[in-house]
């Protein structure tokens, strides 16, 4: 799979995918990620990549033109399943969505930076608006990060233990039950028992059960 991401400081993303499991990903060749400097695209003096809003207002507006230039410069190479724009008002990101996304061989992530990007790329370009909470991040590159991250993992063969995504709180929509190691009594505070048994059903149980009463707790929407 691929993930080309879009961005005007393309500097920010060096470090989400050189460690752990994004690296591993890419040094397995199963995920490319390839990070695109929009500046490289504009035709405007001093790599200007945004103007004024029409109408008057607060902030700057991220230029249709340079956006095109890149997107229609990478389209030469392939095809893109989605072409995804990450901003406040997409919808919210979710694991079922990564699952969904993680099956796709091309994707690519455009970054907004200050009050937006020009409402005829999203109109015309953008396939999928998504959001990473509500909240405002700064741009759009944390956010894009973050989908990498989470799609790039469920990629098959990118986890040591492919079962160990299926235990992942949300995948079955209920957070993961707690888990334990070494030392068995720390302090006085014991692993509970159940664990330590070698009864693998009871376990399952134990753990399926923590994982109802932890959801029925923290998130009793995802129980609905
Ligand atoms: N850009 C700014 N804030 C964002 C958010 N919450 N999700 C996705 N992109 C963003």
């Amino acid at each position: 799979m691929t993930i080309d991401i879009i961005s005007v400081v393309p500097d920010l993303l060096n470090g989400p995918f050189s460690h752990s499991i994004m690296k591993r990903a890419q040094d397995k060749g199963l995920l490319q990620v390839n990070v695109i400097n929009l500046r490289a695209y504009t035709t405007y003096a001093r790599a200007q990549v945004d103007d004024y809003p029409f109408g008057g207002g607060a902030g700057m507006v991220m230029m249709i033109e340079p956006l095109v230039n890149a997107v229609e410069d990478l389209q030469k190479n392939k095809i893109y399943d989605d072409i995804i724009f990450l901003t406040p008002d997409g919808e919210t990101f979710h694991q079922k969505m990564a699952n969904a996304l993680s099956l796709k061989n091309n994707l690519l992530m455009i970054c907004g930076h200050y009050k937006g990007v020009d409402q005829r790329f999203r109109d015309h370009f953008v396939t999928k608006e998504i959001s990473i909470g509500d909240y405002v991040l700064s741009g759009g590159e944390l956010a894009a990060a973050v989908l990498t991250d989470a799609i790039g993992r469920l990629i098959p063969g990118v986890l040591n233990d492919e079962t160990s995504a299926l235990s992942d709180s949300f995948q079955d929509n209920l957070l993961a039950p707690p888990v334990y190691t070494r030392p068995e009594v720390y302090r006085s505070w014991r692993v509970p028992e159940v664990l330590m048994s070698g009864n693998h059903r009871l376990i399952e149980e134990w753990r399926h059960e923590q994982s109802i009463s932890r959801t029925a707790a923290r998130r009793p929407d995802l129980l609905d």
